[in-house]
């Protein structure tokens, strides 16, 4: 890490909004952080840029009322988060302030509040020993943290190998207390308490290998589950355009998700939205535990009312906390909410910089930094032979909804999952707006995942999946010829086509994220409605003319959604069952 003897001090010498150009005295760091001395306040920013003795700093804060000839402070390190238990069920800003600590809504300029309660007390259990040999991530000992074992860990700052020379017993302790002390090779002792700070910039790497994913994290949203499957460590993003269903798809994700956390970037997005996961997930259950869903979620809220240079710290703390956790063998969800926000505010300071831009006036680097990102996410084997993963899904705002902007191109190329939101199916209510024929996962593609499939859902599940895919693509094709020819212009079987594909849009597709049972799907029932679905489409059904088709196919569709609408396998359930059963009797060919 950067380390310094004499502090490098400046002035500020230049003022563009948030970007500020400071004369400095010493040698500063790409990254570092300054503060500057507004008569008193100190206003946090970040180097990103150096040329000869003008250090570049985008100030995380409002600088208004700031003057050339102010003083400024470099501390020698990057932008840290503070890591320890007591993060989750937190509420930061891209900063790490406490939001909950705050005053009122937002934090007054210069302001700045604990991330971690340093005196909370933990009920600490050992799990090394004195003499063991540990590296930078080695689990020292854990506390539980709400139903996690929350692992305390060698500092990932620590470079090398150490070893344990004292280890506290059981018991209880504050997080800032030292619970153990290491000596490298050259016999220097180090302390170890429950918190160390880390920059977000850097990734965590205390882990023996990153093979490729292929377990299932199940979503319970069925266009995703079954059609285009995710996998614990794996990428993917949500672009659509103005409302179209982004962050309604990312909070389900977010309350449904099959993760041991959550952790949640809410980059430049509405404060409403922000403020309204604030208040509704302590009153919400997770369905796989039974305990408060905010118990496992962390939010980190950069809203579009804070300053545009604090987005790109929010989503770079997100992962750090998310890479934190998962070398404690945990499986995170990260969340961010969108990454556009993000790449507007890095185009900004570009822009104020007269950097050479790329398309659309993106930083030129613009592909690296996204690519970069999405590759701190993944599934790990630890060195103490356990797995952990972060699978990370953000969203894209793309411009008036052109896939071929930069933000979405660049991501197109980092993540697997693609999970394009339409316009058209947004307008016309299909929700999630999914468009099941753009979308994909590459994760199909690798053998690992399909062998997972076929162990754990079924041996048939792919190919019925394909089925399903190759009915939907037919349905659309009819329809086509439907509206050119016109409804009496093509035979029956066109009629037949087009609907049995909208069974499976609106049985298997559509899901309604706001009824209690409807919007989470396990995949025991996703698996059981598919085949139902397919056996129904490979049913040979009899009509004397078009006019038929449309009403019959209304009801069966009614009465399968009925069936989304119950509990699975519940009187009412199979009641609709047998009502399904006896509609396709009335036209099944003998
Ligand atoms: N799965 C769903 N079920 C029911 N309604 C939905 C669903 N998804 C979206 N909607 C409706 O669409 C509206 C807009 O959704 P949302 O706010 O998620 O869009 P967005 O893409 O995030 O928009 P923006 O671009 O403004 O951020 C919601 O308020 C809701 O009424
Ligand atoms: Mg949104």
């Amino acid at each position: 890490m950067m380390e310094k003897n004499k502090q490098t001090n400046g002035v500020v010498s230049g003022i563009i909004a948030n970007l500020v150009m400071v004369k400095v005295d010493g040698p500063v760091s790409q990254n570092e952080i300054c503060y500057i001395n507004l008569s008193g306040v100190h206003l946090m920013a970040e180097v990103i840029k150096i040329v000869g003795e003008t250090a570049y700093v985008q100030v995380f804060e409002s600088t208004r009322g700031l003057r050339v000839g102010d003083e400024v402070e470099f501390t020698g390190h990057m932008l840290e988060v503070t890591l320890g238990p007591g993060i989750l069920s937190k509420n930061y800003d891209g900063l790490q302030h406490d939001l909950n600590k705050m005053e009122g809504t937002f934090l007054h300029r210069g302001e700045y509040t604990e991330a971690i309660n340093q005196d909370q007390q933990w009920d600490f259990k050992p799990l090394a020993k004195i003499g063991d040999e540990v590296y930078a991530g080695a689990w020292l000992g854990e506390v539980k943290e709400n139903w996690i074992n929350h692992k305390i860990m060698v500092p990932f700052k620590f470079e090398g190998r150490y070893k344990v020379k004292w280890l506290a017993e059981a018991g209880n302790f504050a997080a800032s207390e030292t619970i153990a002390v290491v000596v490298n090779d050259n016999g220097r002792e180090f302390q170890v308490t429950m918190v160390q700070k880390y920059p977000v910039k850097v990734a965590i790497k205390a882990y023996a290998e990153k093979p490729r994913p292929f377990r299932l994290m199940e979503t319970g949203i069925r266009t995703i589950d079954t059609l285009n499957p995710i996998v614990e460590g794996g990428t993917g993003f949500i672009p659509g355009p103005f409302g179209s269903g982004k962050t309604v798809l990312q909070h389900a994700l977010s309350k449904q998700a099959d993760a041991d956390l959550i952790i949640m970037a809410a980059c430049g997005e509405r404060a409403n939205e922000v403020v309204e996961i604030f208040y509704e997930f302590p009153h919400l259950e997770d369905p796989r535990t039974g305990r408060n869903l905010m118990e496992r979620t962390t939010i980190i809220a950069n809203t579009s009312n804070m300053p545009v240079a604090a987005r790109e710290a929010s989503v770079y703390t997100a992962m750090t906390i998310g890479e934190y956790y998962r070398s404690m063998g945990l499986k995170v969800l990260l969340l961010a909410d969108s990454t556009s926000r993000w790449a507007q505010a890095l185009r900004e300071m570009s822009n104020r910089m007269e950097e050479l831009p790329g398309p659309d006036a993106f930083p030129m680097d613009l592909p690296a930094i996204i690519s970069n990102f999405y590759a701190r996410a993944g599934y790990v084997k630890l060195n103490n032979g356990a797995t952990g993963s972060i699978t990370f899904i953000g969203t894209v705002s793309p411009a008036g909804g052109n896939l071929k902007e930069p933000v979405t191109e660049s991501t197109k190329k980092a993540a697997r999952c693609f999970y394009a939101l339409s316009q058209q199916r947004a307008d016309s209510k299909r929700y999630p707006a999914v468009d099941p024929i753009d979308s994909y996962s590459k994760y199909l593609e690798y053998s690992e995942v399909q062998e997972y499939l076929a162990s754990h859902v079924s041996e048939q599940w792919m190919d019925n999946v394909e089925e399903a895919r190759n009915l939907l693509l037919r349905g659309k094709e009819a329809n086509e010829q439907i509206n050119i020819l016109g409804d009496d212009g093509v035979p029956i079987d066109y009629h037949l086509r087009y609907w049995r594909s909208e069974i499976i849009d609106f049985v298997i597709l559509q899901q309604d994220a706001f009824d209690k049972i409807d919007s989470s799907t396990p995949m025991e029932r996703q698996q059981y409605m598919l085949k139902m679905v397919l056996g129904i489409c490979n049913d040979s059904l009899n009509f004397e003319s078009f006019e038929e088709v449309n009403p019959y196919f209304k009801r069966l569709i009614n009465t399968l959604k009925q069936m989304n609408y119950s509990e699975f396998r519940s009187e009412a359930f199979n009641k609709f069952e047998n009502e399904l059963t006896a509609i396709i009797n009335e036209r099944k060919a003998a």
